[in-house]
């Protein structure tokens, strides 16, 4: 009987390895441990066995039945997890990836933008975006009550303190720290009271500054027209438009070519075939005076660029609102 026992135990271990749905282990069990079932049968026998036998056999007995029970417990776990999965899950189909970030367009641009005078031999240098109105306006050559500050509306913090209007005041700060040549272009945010299609509150400037013995506007034109042929091909246009700035002079504004039209005129250009990207001129003396250089001896020219006007046309967009809305469905193009 003892044999009988063993052979059942292995036997239904072993077929159980084989069974990989509930319905079987559930029909297997019923065979083996229900009412009708063998082990029941074999504990039928115990009572027909010898006396001085009856007790190994009956722990023999218990202990099978506590490992078949334990063993269909797993069987049974073990189908039922495999076939909820699969009604749930196609497993055919392509995992999904995990979502990656990415770099915001105006982030991109501004990127391209520092790579281009890098290249030119230029250093990034970045400066505050709560400015004081000395660096912002009057080392500037725009002092206090001045029509100049008309130019720009300004978010006054305190009497003394503004969100910078421009990237300007960097050059100031580069200026006080160190000693002529300086070569640099500062990158960063501004802010004015202002919203319409082609402005918003906060935009951002790179701003660019070069001082050396003998800087002339021949340089500025040519560094500048390097650029705009980096950035936006070779066969576009530019021009130098005289304007007006407190801090340099003389001034001049420049526009490219309108790079959706090629110049024939359209929306986007207001039909003028032209775009404005930028202000530049020749450091004023005046500047100069206010951080300690001899006008003398150096001269220098500075240029600051709207950096969403350039995402505007390299991208194509018309609506420079766009850039700050964070609706995924427009940045995730990028
Ligand atoms: C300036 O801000 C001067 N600091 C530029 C400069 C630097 C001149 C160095 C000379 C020497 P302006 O206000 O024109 O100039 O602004 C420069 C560019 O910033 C504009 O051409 C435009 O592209 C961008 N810009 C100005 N206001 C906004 C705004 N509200 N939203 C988006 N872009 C703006
Ligand atoms: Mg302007």
């Amino acid at each position: 009987m003892k044999q009988e026992i063993d052979t059942l135990l292995q036997e239904t271990i072993e077929r159980l390895a084989t069974i990989d749905n509930a319905k079987d282990v559930d029909r297997l069990r019923i065979d083996v441990l229900g009412r009708k079932g063998t082990l029941s049968h074999l504990f039928k026998k115990l009572g027909e066995s010898p006396d001085e036998e009856r007790p190994v056999l009956g722990k023999i007995l218990n202990e099978t039945r506590v490992r078949l029970e334990s063993a269909f417990e797993e069987a049974k776990s073990r189908t039922t997890s495999i076939s909820a999965h699969l009604t749930a899950l196609d497993i055919s189909l392509p995992g999904r990836l995990p979502h990656l970030g990415h770099l915001h367009p105006i982030t991109l641009v501004s990127m391209e933008i520092a790579e281009i005078f890098q290249r030119l031999g230029f250093e990034v240098v970045e400066g505050p975006d709560v400015e004081l109105d000395y660096y912002n306006f009057e080392a500037l050559n725009i002092p206090k009550d001045h029509p100049a500050r008309d130019m720009q509306d300004t978010f006054y913090v305190t009497d003394n303190i503004v969100l910078r209007t421009h990237t300007s005041p960097i050059q100031v700060r580069v200026m006080e720290k160190q000693p002529p040549p300086v070569r640099i272009i500062a990158p960063g945010k501004a802010y004015r009271c202002d919203s319409d299609v082609t402005h918003t509150p906060m935009f951002h400037q790179v701003e660019g500054l070069m001082v050396d013995k003998d800087v002339s506007f021949g340089d500025l034109k040519g560094v500048l027209t390097v650029f705009v042929h980096q950035m936006f091909g070779a066969d576009v246009d530019l021009r130098f438009r005289p304007s007006f700035f407190p801090f340099t002079e003389p001034s001049a504004e420049v526009d490219i070519q309108c790079v959706m039209c090629r110049g024939e005129g359209c929306r986007v250009c207001s039909e003028t075939g032209w775009l404005e990207i930028l202000g530049s001129g020749m450091v004023d003396p005046e500047v100069f005076k206010m951080v300690g250089y001899d006008p003398e001896e150096v001269s220098g020219y500075a240029f600051g660029m709207g950096i969403e006007r350039i995402a505007m046309l390299k991208y194509g967009i018309n609506d420079l609102r766009l850039f700050f809305d964070n609706d995924l469905r427009f940045l995730e193009q990028f």
